[in-house]
Formats: structure tokens, sequence, C-alpha cells
């Protein structure tokens, strides 16, 4: 029987759970999701404290959009139990807007009540956009189109915001400087994030936590614990990156002799 109970974890005003230092935002415990009776979750079990930033990482198939969108709340045919903010909002690779409406109205899509346009704007300027507000969505570049999701996203006020591979699709210079707004924006608010990528480099540079899912579960924890901003030319930055290659049971690349001497 599928158990799908979606309620705030987060402690007041809404009477969560005793709100310690860091209350947990998500808690997901024994999540198993089968497609045609294979399943691609199985007995999952997972937590993230507030404001924590998560990364996920995990080889191709392996089930983290799946278990995104149900964090997202986007499929809801599980068993087991998932607890996670009432106010969460979520990102893809794609920007998916709607082509037919002006930037600013995308970001205001789907929220309820009928919000103000000054409240997209203040999400447009936070990601760099106000001057693209009046703009189709056809028009813009694919960094842009990827910050007017991420304004989408903020103007829900999340408490856990849900990222699908959303640098996947950038060239390199855009994709560093995605990264950098991401960051700023995570402590800027001061949200939960959890984070889908396939670089690692990225999950180091950016997460408190990666987490590698293998087989169904969260195989592996890597607690990131290098100081802000992270540096990827400091050794424990490339040693974290390596044991996480590993993990995915990809050879980091040998040293150059010079280095290695
Ligand atoms: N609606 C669906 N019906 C049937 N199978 C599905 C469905 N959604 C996902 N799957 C299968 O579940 C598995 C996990 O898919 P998922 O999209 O979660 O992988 P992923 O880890 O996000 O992969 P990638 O890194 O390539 O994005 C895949 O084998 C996929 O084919
Ligand atoms: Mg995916």
């Amino acid at each position: 029987m599928a158990t799908d109970v979606h309620r705030p974890v987060t402690g007041a005003p809404h009477g969560g759970e005793t709100v310690s230092q860091h209350p947990t935002v998500v808690r997901v415990d024994g999540l198993t999701r089968a497609f045609d009776g294979r399943p691609v979750i199985d007995r999952l079990q997972l937590d993230v404290q507030a404001g924590e930033f998560v990364a996920l990482l995990g080889r191709s198939g392996c089930g983290k959009s799946t278990l995104l969108r149900i964090l997202a709340g986007l499929d809801r045919d599980i068993e087991g139990t998932v607890l996670v903010p009432r106010r969460k909002a979520v990102a893809f690779q794609a920007p998916r807007l709607m082509p037919w409406k002006r930037v600013w109205r995308n970001v205001l899509l789907g929220l309820p009540g009928r919000p103000e346009r000054a409240v997209a704007e203040r999400a447009l300027e936070e990601v760099g956009l106000s001057h693209r507000s009046q703009a189709w969505p056809k028009t813009l570049s694919g960094g842009e189109a990827q910050r007017a999701s991420l304004a989408r996203a903020l103007v829900r006020e999340p408490d856990l915001l849900l990222l699908d591979e959303p640098f996947g699709a950038l060239d390199a210079l855009t994709r560093v400087k995605a990264q950098r707004l991401v960051d700023e924006l995570w402590q800027r608010r001061g949200c939960a994030v959890l984070l889908v990528t396939h670089d690692v480099e990225e999950a180091v540079l950016l997460a408190d936590r990666v987490l590698v899912m293998d087989d169904g579960v969260i195989a592996h924890e890597q607690r990131i614990d290098l100081p802000r901003p992270r540096d990827i030319a400091d050794p424990r930055f490339a040693a974290l990156r390596t044991g996480l290659l590993e993990r995915l049971g990809v050879e980091a690349p040998a040293a150059p002799a010079a280095e290695a001497a």
C-alpha cells in the first residue's frame, strides 16, 4: 500500500517537529518506487536538515530524478514515508518556460492568488535578469532561461529547493556563473537545497554533503567540511573529488609526473 504523507516538517508556525538548531526539512523513510514491477528506489532513507545544501550523484538511470519528482510531490505512487516542507520549488535541466507568456508572467506561473508583477521583478532582479522581464522566452539565451527558471522557483520562497541538473545544458563559462548564483541565493535565502548533478566537482564546490545513489538507495555519503568559497586547487578538494569519482566507478586521471613526484 502506498503511504504518501506530504506535510511541513519545519517547526513553527505550523507546529511541525521539535525545532532544534537544525530541524529536519526532509525525512524519507523506507521509500520504494517501482516501474512495471521493477523497483528503481528500494527502501531508501534520507534526511535533509534545514538550510543544508545536499548534492546527489549517481549513474544515469539510477533513480535521481525519480526521487526528486517524489520530493516535489509530482509522483505519489510510492510506498514508504516522505515528509517535505509545504513550501518547496523545483527547477529542471530544461527551463520549461511557457513560450506564449512573457518572462515575468512565467515567473508567476502557478503561484496562488493574483501576485503582483513586482513579486516577479524582485525575483528576476535577484537572478540578474530584470532587463529581460518583458522578453519572450524564445529570445532568451540558455543561461538566461535557466535564471528565469530559478526566479520562478524563488518566488515560491521555498524551504526546500529541488534542482535537477539545472546547469547540465550550459556552456562551461555560463555554468560557472550559474553555480555561483545558486551558491549566493542559497546563502542569502537559507533554504535547504537538493541538487542532482553528474558533475562531481560541482557537488564538492557547492554542497555540505554529497550523496551517491546506487541500487535504489543512498549508497554513500560524504560530508564536505571545506571552508567557503571553495578552491578547486586545494589538495583536500582534489582528494574529496577523487574519492567520490572512485565511488562512482570512475578512475581519476593520473596526476602529471611533476605533481606526482
Ligand atoms: N514513468 C516511468 N515509467 C517507467 N520507467 C520509468 C519512468 N520514470 C523513470 N523510469 C525509469 O526509472 C529509472 C530511473 O530513472 P530516473 O529518470 O530517475 O534516472 P536518473 O538517475 O535521473 O538518470 P539520469 O542521470 O540519466 O537523468 C530509469 O530506468 C527509467 O527508465
Ligand atoms: Mg535524471
